[in-house]
């Protein structure tokens, strides 16, 4: 089954439409960006049930929800019924955001790996749509899969635990392996810069766009300037560029400006 169909589902969609908590990279980001937001108008895509819009549509002047599966829209109109009608939701693929005018948001989110649905190809032209849509000097924060994580259900010493306590961590991480991603060679994860391995979300078989921080870095370089990268496990910035060539988080934010 297909990601887009997946996420289509209606029992995917209420156990999105139940999650309420930011990331804690997420938190830095909102504050951080919270001065400005009151001015700013909003593109969130890839809204899912809409966690982010609980923490951010209030602060923004214009919120718009976007996501390709309808399900998840109509979860979110129901989740917001009587929020204020400056918060709206529409069906939208990332890839072709034609419905929007050029320059038409000052934030752009794309959170909790929603762009690592789509494959390379589809992920050049969501970063170019997110550039157009933008408006210049404006903000885009993203998550993304860290290719670095993947050692651990690819490298036997770490796929591998003997303390018993780590039972079902070692299970889950021979699954990914010799279940999931059995057909991935070990030399495509050690040498690439990006590549689609499969994980499990919501108790389903997803393949996702995994990537290494300093080639996510590189591959924004097109649209966007000023790319700052976040921790999921302490919500910090990593400055560091060693830092970024080994960190292990399973994914990463990342906070940029539109060219
Ligand atoms: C992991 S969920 C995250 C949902 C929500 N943003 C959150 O943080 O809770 C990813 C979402 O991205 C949406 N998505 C994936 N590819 C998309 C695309 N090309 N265009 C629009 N939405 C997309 C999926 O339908 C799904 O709702």
């Amino acid at each position: 089954m297909s990601n887009q169909s997946l996420y289509g589902r209606s029992d995917i969609a209420t156990g999105y439409a139940g999650e309420s908590n930011l990331q804690a990279p997420e938190e830095t980001i909102l504050r951080e960006l919270i001065p400005f937001l009151p001015t700013a108008k909003m593109l969130d895509i890839g809204v899912g049930g809409g966690r982010t819009t609980l923490h951010f549509a209030k602060w923004v002047s214009e919120y718009v929800g976007v996501d390709y599966a309808e399900r998840m829209v109509e979860a979110c109109r129901r989740r917001f019924a009587g929020y204020p009608d400056t918060i709206s939701f529409q069906v939208c693929d990332a890839r072709s955001m034609e419905q929007f005018e050029a320059d038409s948001f000052d934030f752009v989110l794309f959170s909790y790996n929603g762009i690592d649905c789509i494959d390379h190809e589809g992920r050049l032209t969501v970063l170019q749509e997110v550039g157009r849509v933008g408006k210049s000097g404006g903000t885009f924060a993203f998550s993304s899969h860290n290719l670095n994580s993947a050692v651990n259900f690819f490298e036997w010493r770490r796929m591998i635990s003997l303390d018993p306590r780590r039972l079902r961590r070692t299970v889950k991480r021979l699954f990914l392996r010799f279940v999931y991603n059995r057909d991935v060679k070990l030399g495509t994860v050690r040498n690439s810069a990006h590549t689609l391995l499969s994980d499990r979300s919501y108790r389903c078989k997803m393949q996702h766009y995994y990537i290494r921080p300093l080639a996510q870095i590189e591959q924004l370089k097109e649209h966007f300037t000023d790319v700052r990268v976040f921790s999921l496990i302490t919500g910090s910035e990593i400055k560091d560029m060693a830092e970024l060539e080994t960190v292990e988080d399973n994914w990463l934010y990342y906070l940029c400006r539109i060219k």
